[in-house]
């Protein structure tokens, strides 16, 4: 078929603009402007609405109609069938595990748990009561210290080796930010748990009595783990591939990643969805935080609704509402306030006009904290658990990069200051 090509015209240039179109196996043609700079052109995209800057083949998403792929696997089919490392084990290598595979795999993981003794020395260097995201982003940065062994971003065993290391380590790393700024001592990981059963025992267990793990809540964790495992370009991926277009240590891009992540537009606002489910406080109080929403003239968003991509129900969102569900059976807390609160307000906004309208809907966070603080999660952990959720999305975004032909990422600006003026001498200002 003949290349698709686009024209440009701009006033005051002669020459229309040809330009070539990409069509992909999914999703919308794109059109190819790389070429525009030698015409003296650069386009402007705040936000990178319309823009896309690689070429991926990991997930795809129509937000139009609620679909999020995994390398073609529907998400609600890979939360009922599979489960969070047999979905890491996807997303790096392109295709579902065999059984040898996965056997493989899984012990793979379980013997990098540990993180280097040393490394816990780092710990120390925090106050108690820090935010666990602020430890995590210094002690994930701080791992390319301790493995340089394999930090080779051209040896293809190397990159092997990091990016188990990261999903192995990751949940660890996590459970000690949230010992330390709590004053517990750290827990060792337990390799005969599952990796979600691990981390809920590293985060609950002591060392002075047994701590067994409700295996409905080992359940749902390796869910909201494997329900936050990629979601393509989002800010934090494209932070991580950023940082990597220059060459940066693995390590080093997954911090960046993690800090990009923390922000309340991002992955702070699972955190954000509780504190502000709080302040709501009650079901009769919903339609004063609505109004607010509302308000051109107040900033306050509702937080957990509205989504960049989703013009349609996060489909993440539906399989968190499921699970909340079967937690809340298990715990015997069906008829908690919080929850009720914030059925009501899902149940609100989804019929409000301004809501309808801008195609608002709950998104993943809505429910991911409603779940982790009914589990006993401490709330300034939740961006944390997002975060070991979101490692192997990073990292095998980052290896797709690395594995092919890029460039260092460098956008360009529409340039607004001053333009070229003298030096004036500090007596004549
Ligand atoms: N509450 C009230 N109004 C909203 C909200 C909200 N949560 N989200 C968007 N709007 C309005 C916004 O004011 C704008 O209205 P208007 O057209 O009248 O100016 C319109 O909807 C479009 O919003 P936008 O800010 O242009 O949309 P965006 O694509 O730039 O932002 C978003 C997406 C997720 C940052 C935003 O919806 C938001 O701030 N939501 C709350 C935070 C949140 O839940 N974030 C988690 C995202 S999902 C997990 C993840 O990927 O990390």
């Amino acid at each position: 078929m003949a290349q698709k090509t686009a024209q440009l015209s701009i006033d005051g240039h002669s020459e229309t603009i040809t330009l070539p179109v990409h069509t992909g196996t999914e999703g919308p043609d794109v059109i190819d402007i790389g070429k525009l700079t030698a015409q003296g052109y650069f386009t402007y995209d705040p936000g990178f609405v319309s823009t896309a800057a690689c070429e991926s083949s990991i997930t795809y998403i129509d937000g139009d109609q609620g679909i999020l792929l995994h390398r073609g696997y529907p998400i609600e089919q890979l939360a009922e069938h599979s489960n969070y490392l047999e979905l890491c084990y996807l997303l790096i290598n392109g295709e579902l595990p065999n059984a040898e595979q996965q056997s493989t795999y899984v012990d793979t993981i379980k013997h990098h748990t540990m993180v280097h003794e040393q490394l816990r020395f780092f710990f120390n260097g925090f106050r108690r009561g820090a935010h666990p995201m602020a430890i995590l982003c210094g002690v994930v940065g701080a791992l390319s210290a301790f493995y340089h062994d394999s930090l080779d971003i051209d040896d293809e065993t190397h990159r092997q080796i990091t990016t188990n290391r990261l999903i192995a380590k990751m949940p660890t790393l996590a459970a000690m930010s949230h010992k330390h700024a709590s004053g517990q001592p750290f827990m060792y990981p337990r390799n005969d748990l599952s990796y979600a059963a691990n981390f809920l025992y590293m985060m609950f267990g002591n060392p002075c009595e047994e701590y067994v793990v409700n295996p409905v809540l080992a359940k749902a964790m390796d869910r909201i783990f494997l329900l936050h495992a990629d979601h393509e370009q989002n800010a934090s991926t494209s932070t991580v591939r950023l940082a990597g277009s220059t060459g940066a240590n693995p390590y080093a891009c997954i911090a960046a990643g993690i800090s990009a992540l923390w922000g309340p537009a991002h992955g702070g606002a699972n955190e954000a969805v509780l504190k502000q489910l709080n302040e709501i406080g009650s079901v009769k109080n919903i339609d004063k935080f609505i109004k607010r929403a509302k308000d051109k003239d107040d900033p306050f968003r509702l937080m957990g609704f509205g989504h960049r991509v989703y013009k349609n129900y996060d489909p993440r969102a539906k399989v968190m509402q499921q699970t909340c569900h079967e937690v809340f059976a298990e715990l015997g807390v069906e008829e908690d306030p919080l929850l009720k609160t914030a059925q009501r307000l899902e149940q609100i906004a989804l019929e409000d006009e301004y809501f309808v309208e801008r195609k608002l809907y709950p998104n993943v966070d809505f429910y991911s904290g409603i779940i982790l603080k009914a589990m006993g999660i401490p709330v300034d952990m939740f961006t944390v658990i997002f975060a070991t959720g979101r490692t192997p999305g990073w990292i095998a975004h980052w290896n797709e990069m690395i594995s092919g032909p890029y460039k260092i990422g460098r956008p360009r600006q529409l340039y607004k200051g001053p333009t070229k003026r003298d030096y004036a001498d500090i007596k004549t200002r």
